[in-house]
């Protein structure tokens, strides 16, 4: 379905019908061949934008897949780089793909981003391409732990898309494809939560705010503007009050 080497249809559909840890689990030998990995054009927009803010001395790559954002974090962070990921598939492969770097280490830790194992011991946090596996109710619970991870003054960061309109087939594809996971996850068990719609910006910039981070939103360059003159792709920054200072090492179950 995604060339000879990405999963066939067969695959995709039996890791739809896992959890979403396993179903990464499943997915993950092929996952880089996938467009559900984060694009390097992403990727490196948001390493420009955040090089500004930089530089970083800890950072922590949420849901980190197989690396993508990670590697990205390894050119803004001076010390250390956690990603975290709750599927031993996926951070087998990351382990594999990102090389150790020359500055910052490279740590890997299963762990699930709702309760996240680590005490105020970074001062960057990132995410890509994660949040539509996340219900909207559980975005407060989400933002409150990236907060709590935060040293004072720390940011957390990704890259957030404006929705297809209803005029633009992307639009019907998303719905299709959200409307599908609905009639499977009411049909069967485990669930497998992944909703394109349901992250959005206004919700998003709110439940920040409520969890007690500042949001500097900022435009993503080198992905134009829609008709309405609003940008494709912004930036959202959100900092953790405070006076920003460098912590203690990362803490963790850590394994590199
Ligand atoms: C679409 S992939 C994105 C991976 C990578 N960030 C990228 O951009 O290529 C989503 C990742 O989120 C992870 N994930 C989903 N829910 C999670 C949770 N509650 N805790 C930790 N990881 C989670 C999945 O295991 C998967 O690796």
């Amino acid at each position: 379905m995604f060339g000879p080497e990405g999963p066939t249809l067969r695959e995709l559909a039996v890791q739809a019908l896992s959890s979403v840890e396993h179903g990464y689990d499943l997915l993950a030998p092929k996952f880089d061949r996938t467009p559900f990995r984060t694009p390097d054009a992403v990727l490196d927009a948001v390493a420009a934008g955040l090089a500004p803010l930089g530089p970083f001395t800890d950072g922590l790559d949420l849901c980190c897949g197989t690396g993508a954002g990670t590697r990205v974090l390894t050119g803004l962070c001076r010390r250390s780089v956690t990603g975290i990921d709750f599927s031993a598939g996926m951070l087998d492969m990351a382990r594999r793909r990102v090389p150790p770097a020359e500055g910052p280490g490279i740590a890997w830790v299963r762990g699930d981003a709702r309760a996240l194992p680590f005490t105020a011991a970074f001062d960057l946090v990132v995410s890509f391409g994660a949040f539509g596996h996340f219900l909207p109710r559980e975005l407060p619970g989400l933002f409150a732990q990236v907060g709590s991870v935060l040293r004072p003054g720390g940011r957390f960061a990704f890259p957030v898309f404006a929705p297809p309109r209803p005029a633009r087939p992307g639009f019907w594809m998303l719905l299709g494809f959200d409307t599908a996971m609905r009639v499977r996850n009411a049909l069967w068990r485990p669930p497998f939560v992944m909703y394109y719609r349901a992250f959005r910006l206004g919700t998003v910039l709110r439940e920040l705010e409520r969890a007690g981070l500042t949001v500097e939103s900022g435009v993503l360059p080198g992905f134009g503007r829609r008709a309405d003159g609003s940008p494709r792709a912004r930036l959202v920054v959100a900092r953790r009050p405070g006076a920003a200072r460098t912590g203690q090492p990362a803490a963790g179950s850590v394994n590199s």
